[in-house]
C-alpha cells in the first residue's frame, strides 16, 4: 500500500474501483485522450484502471489518481511497463482541469516522492513529438532531452529526464 501524497490543492492516491467513472469520462473524450490511447469504451477504460492498480502491485509504484475538492480530475505517476524502453512520468487531466498548473503541482509531489521514497535521483519521461502540452510541462519541471529512441510501437520519441530533488510547494 502506497501512502497518499498531498499538495496545496491536491491529494494523489492509489487508484481503486471507485475510479471507473473518471477513467471512462476521460477516455470517452477522443480529443482529450488522443495522446493517451483514446478514445476507449468504458470496459476498455476499466482495463486501464485495472492495469494501473496492478502496476502498484507489480512494481511498488505507479500512476496515482489526482483528487481536487474530493473529485478525481486526472492521474499522475510513474509507469515502468516491461518491454517499453524505460520508465516514464505520466499524466492525464480531464479537460476542465487543464491550464491551472495542476499537472505541474502533482508532478512535483511525485518527483519528491520518487526521490525520498524510491531513492531515485531522476525520473524520465517521453511523449509524441506533437504533444506540446507534455513538452511544456516537462520543461517546466526542469526536464532536459537525453536521447531519442524508436519505441516498440514503431514511433520515435524524445526521452527527457527530470531531477527528483525539487521540493513540494505545499
Ligand atoms: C499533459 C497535460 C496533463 C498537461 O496539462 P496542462 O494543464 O497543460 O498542465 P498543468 O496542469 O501543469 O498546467 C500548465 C498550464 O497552466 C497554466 N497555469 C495556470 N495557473 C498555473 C499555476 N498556478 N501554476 C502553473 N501553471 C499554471 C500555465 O501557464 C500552463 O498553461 P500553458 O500551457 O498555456 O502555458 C494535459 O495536456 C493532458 O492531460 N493531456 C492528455 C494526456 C497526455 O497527453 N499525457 C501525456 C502523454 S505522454
Amino acid at each position: 500500500m502506497t501512502a497518499d501524497l498531498t499538495t496545496a490543492r491536491l491529494t494523489l492516491r492509489m487508484p481503486d474501483a471507485r475510479d471507473h467513472a473518471s477513467y471512462s469520462a476521460f477516455f470517452a473524450d477522443a480529443e482529450a485522450s488522443r495522446f493517451y490511447g483514446g478514445p476507449l469504451l468504458p470496459y476498455q477504460a476499466w482495463e486501464r484502471l485495472a492495469a494501473d492498480i496492478g502496476h502498484f502491485m507489480l512494481k511498488g509504484f505507479g500512476r496515482f489518481v489526482i483528487e481536487k475538492d474530493g473529485q478525481v480530475i486526472g492521474g499522475c505517476g510513474i509507469l515502468d511497463v516491461d518491454g517499453w524502453p524505460g520508465h516514464e512520468l505520466t499524466w492525464w487531466l480531464l479537460p476542465a482541469a487543464r491550464g491551472q498548473g495542476i499537472a505541474q503541482e502533482a508532478s512535483r509531489a511525485v518527483l519528491a516522492w520518487a526521490g525520498t521514497e524510491l531513492g531515485w535521483p531522476r525520473v524520465e519521461t517521453h511523449f509524441r513529438d506533437e504533444n506540446t502540452a507534455a513538452r511544456r510541462l516537462t520543461e517546466s519541471l526542469g526536464g532536459t532531452k537525453q536521447r531519442r529512441e524508436t519505441f516498440p510501437d514503431g514511433i520515435d520519441r524524445d526521452i527527457y529526464a527530470m531531477p527528483t530533488t525539487e521540493k513540494v510547494s505545499a
